[in-house]
């Protein structure tokens, strides 16, 4: 069953019911303002740092679910309504919501009476605007008064939470009915002492009325689908001292029939120097220069349909780095517009806010921002650059890293610890994936501090070769890498023993001297490692690389003789030395993590052509159809087989979790494209095109009745085989998964990837996409590649390259500027 559909031209998908099974959202902004806005209005913004800059409030865990958010209330002739349903809840005669690329577009109608409304963050801008049209639709006059509400968070989100005590005290606003451009409302808390932000809620014309204190406008006994202001149909004026500050503004409409109002509210965020914080002597009254330069950009509705239009011409800029025309609308879709568009927010937001992450839980990951780089680098590769330079400030002298930092300061913080002996190595696979998207080598140049000291700065490629050593450095007794608080499953704590209620998992550590190893780490070495060795050999350093390679061919001896179990790759070796994921255990045999990413870095690959006996006798095959026949199901493979149904001690956190969720045997979607990527290694296109159809949300919209969530982008798990809920999936957005399948699908199964030399063309997506062609913007020039695909096993392209035939997958780099044509065929 759906709940709307995909328009793809538009590149929005339109919801037309307001009762999906769970709030489905979007995210506008990507610089340095962002808004979450539900198809129902719910959300919030903030200016860069969800904890620390929070401009709205929003409760997680509300009942009942997604209230909050910036809302409109009519009030015609009696009639109080709100046209995103929510939170009214009166019924509308037509409902519509449309998320597109960077904005959503909410339309309620009811009574004769239609409110449509554009929210977007503009290029460059730090605001949300909100371009509502009244329209009266029946043929008689209506005078309809409009209530504007958005309620202000203190700043501080985990504070505004927790510290009623002061908080309740401090609110503060300003009030500027008859403002240069329309009526103004300040939030300015804290703003006499340590602040120099403030926020503004505004309107392009002079409002009727106002109010800024939430129990005069809302009641304290009230909720938000019953103010006591629109209910009542007028404003009151009300100034907030302490308590609740909101900002509403109500107009007054006087419509005849068929015609349309146009209003354009704005909620911004400015900052102003410490020395220009006030425009009195007495230090009262903000200086609201900034705010008013703001609202002079969106006072008429021309200027406003313009950022618009800029925003859409921004996001088909960014798009048009690399589109696919197949046979299959949903292939389509998804790689050209939503999961592109799903990267960009992943690498703005890390895991830090969403519907499942309150903003104030999680930073910036370590592991998490250098995985998103991987999907991201194409689009705007300055930004990634930014951001590699951040994320390895982090690291700490050793090599090993905070496991989280936070946007605002930039610094590693300890909240969840460091010690995930994963963490150093997706340094080098981000800075790698950068590398061979610009070929800017100068990077490595780069003088990056450790540990956030300038004191010990070094270049950036020191920081890879400590990334590297650590370890080389850190290896248990079967030669394996030790895998510390945990490796890319946050859950493996093999060094925890908790048996207290409520200790974290990940940074708590009850025995010493632990010695457990990760066959997954060891994997990654091979695979990264031989990255490293790459890097360093471009830099000229031909005996670094030589020794890196001896380390990774060490590694990888030790991976196919102690991480092998027979039928598949072993998961690690517990605190006592005991192996997990093995057939001699009763439950989670086999984990999917070591599987996908020993295939993608060739172990115990001997052939990559199915049709030959060394193929179907090699580790890497017997590997991958272990996976399907064990973790295999119609929504995707899951992470572990079976599940664990007790506690196990020396596992950690990971059997925590019912069987079936999470860590503990879910479709963890995170992991899914590492199979699909192995399948292409292996030569299995069609394979890797069925898992990846599996869990991709366009295929999964007929079922958003079981799946629940968005279906236009990838959530972080699907319930598993063994959960009652099967199907169903949670935490959507924030999930490494996005970059993972947009590697997948672009490099793999499309088979188009950038490396050093050139653009490598390398289809393997089976014979159920016959024809497609490719169009790539890389170092400036276009390369538009037509597949013609028989999809034969074990088929590889043969490439002409401006009509001549060339030996191998390579089209060489051409210079910027430049159109080349590419055929392939297979
Ligand atoms: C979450 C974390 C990620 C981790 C994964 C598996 O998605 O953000 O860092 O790798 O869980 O535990
Ligand atoms: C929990 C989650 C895991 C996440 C971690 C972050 O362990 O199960 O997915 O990565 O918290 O700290």
């Amino acid at each position: 069953m759906r709940y709307g559909r995909f328009d793809d031209e538009n590149r929005e998908y339109v919801i037309t019911t307001p009762h999906t099974p769970y709030p489905w959202i979007n995210y506008l902004g990507s610089q340095e303002f962002f808004s979450l806005i539900s198809h129902q209005a719910g959300g919030y913004s903030f200016y860069r740092d969800a904890r620390m800059r929070r401009l709205t409030r929003y409760r997680y865990n509300n009942i009942p679910t997604d209230v909050g958010g910036r809302y409109l209330y009519v009030n015609d002739d009696g009639d109080v309504w709100t046209p995103s349903y929510l939170p009214v809840k009166a019924e509308l005669d037509h409902f519509e919501t449309r998320h597109g690329l960077g904005y959503t577009r909410i339309t309620g109608e009811r009574g004769g009476v239609r409110v449509e409304s554009l929210f977007f963050v503009p290029v460059d801008t730090n605001a949300e605007i909100q371009r509502v049209t009244v329209t009266n639709t029946s043929d008689v006059a209506k005078s309809p008064t409009v209530f504007s509400f958005v309620e202000f968070a203190l700043w501080n989100a985990m504070d505004d939470q927790t510290n009623y005590q002061r908080n309740l005290n401090i609110g503060e606003v300003e009030v500027e009915p008859d403002g240069p451009h329309g009526s103004a409302i300040y939030h300015k808390t804290e703003y006499r002492e340590r602040r120099n932000h403030y926020a503004v809620h505004a309107v392009n014309a002079r409002a009727d009325g106002f109010d800024t204190d939430r129990e005069t406008f809302v009641g304290v006994f009230n909720g938000l689908h019953e103010p006591q202001v629109p209910l009542a149909g007028a404003s009151r004026g009300s100034v907030a001292s302490g308590w609740y500050p909101i900002g509403s503004h109500s107009l007054a409409l006087e419509l005849a029939p068929g015609e349309s109002r146009t209003l354009t509210f704005v909620l911004g965020y400015v900052e102003n120097a410490d020395d220009d914080k006030w425009a009195d002597d007495a230090h009262q009254v903000i200086n609201k220069t900034g705010a008013h330069e703001l609202l002079s950009r969106f006072a008429t509705a021309e200027q406003t349909d313009a950022a618009f239009a800029t925003l859409r011409s921004y996001w088909t800029d960014l798009l048009s780095r690399f589109t696919v025309t197949s046979t299959d609308d949903k292939l389509d879709r998804m790689v050209n517009v939503w999961n592109q568009y799903q990267c960009m927010v992943t690498f703005n937001m890390s895991r830090s806010a969403s519907y499942f992450e309150s903003g104030i839980g999680r930073g910036m990951g370590f592991r998490d921002s250098t995985q998103d780089v991987l999907g991201f680098v194409h689009l705007v590769p300055e930004r990634a650059r930014e951001r590699l330079l951040d994320v390895a400030a982090t690291q700490f002298p050793d090599g090993s890293a905070y496991h989280q930092y936070q946007p605002l300061t930039k610094r590693g913080n300890l909240d969840v610890g460091a010690g995930f002996n994963d963490d150093p190595l997706w340094l080098i696979a981000a800075v790698a994936a950068y590398l061979k998207e610009t070929g800017d080598l100068a990077i490595l140049d780069e003088e990056v501090p450790f540990d956030n000291d300038d004191a010990l700065a070094d270049s950036l490629f020191e920081h890879l070769t400590r990334a590297f050593r650590f370890t080389v450095d850190h290896k248990g007794p079967h030669g394996l890498p030790l895998i510390g608080r945990a490796d890319w499953n946050d859950c493996l704590n093999l060094n925890c023993f908790s048996t207290e209620p409520g200790e974290s998992f990940q940074t708590t550590e009850n025995k010493a001297g632990g010695t457990a190893e990760s066959v997954f780490i060891g994997a990654q070495f091979v695979l990264y490692g031989a990255e490293y060795a790459r890097i360093a050999a471009l830099r000229g350093l031909p005996d670094v690389a030589a020794q890196a390679d001896a380390e990774v061919a060490a590694m990888r001896e030790a991976m196919l003789e102690h991480g092998w179990d027979g039928r598949w790759f072993r998961r690690a070796y517990d605190f006592f030395g005991a192996p997990i994921g093995t057939d001699q255990d009763a439950e989670g045999k086999i984990w999917i993590e070591p599987q996908g990413v020993a295939v993608m870095a060739g172990l115990g690959v001997d052939s990559s052509d199915p049709t030959t006996p060394e193929h179907a006798a090699s580790k890497a095959t017997l590997a991958l159809d272990s996976v399907r026949e064990m973790l295999g199901t119609p929504h995707g493979l899951v992470l572990h087989y079976p599940a664990y149904t007790t506690y196990r001690l020396n596992l950690g956190e990971v059997s925590t979790y019912p069987p079936g969720y999470k860590e503990n045997g879910s479709i963890f979607c995170h992991n899914n494209p590492w199979v699909v990527i192995g399948e292409t290694v292996l030569g299995r296109g069609d394979r890797a095109f069925d898992y990846y159809r599996r869990t991709a949300p366009a295929y999964r919209e007929e079922i958003s009745e079981v799946h629940k969530l968005e279906p236009y982008v990838y959530a972080q798990t699907i319930a598993g085989k063994q959960a009652s809920r099967h199907g169903e999936a949670k935490n959507s957005w924030l999930t490494g998964t996005a970059a993972w399948n947009f590697v997948a699908v672009s490099q793999y199964l499309l088979g188009v990837r950038p490396d050093y030399e050139g653009l490598v063309v390398d289809p393997q997506i089976g014979p159920d996409v016959p024809e497609f062609t490719v169009t790539r913007v890389a170092r400036g020039a276009t390369y538009e590649i037509s597949v013609q695909n028989s999809g034969t096993p074990g088929a590889r392209a043969q490439l002409t390259v401006d009509g001549a035939q060339v030996d191998g997958n390579v089209v060489p780099y051409a210079v910027p500027g430049s159109v080349v044509r590419v055929t392939a065929r297979l």
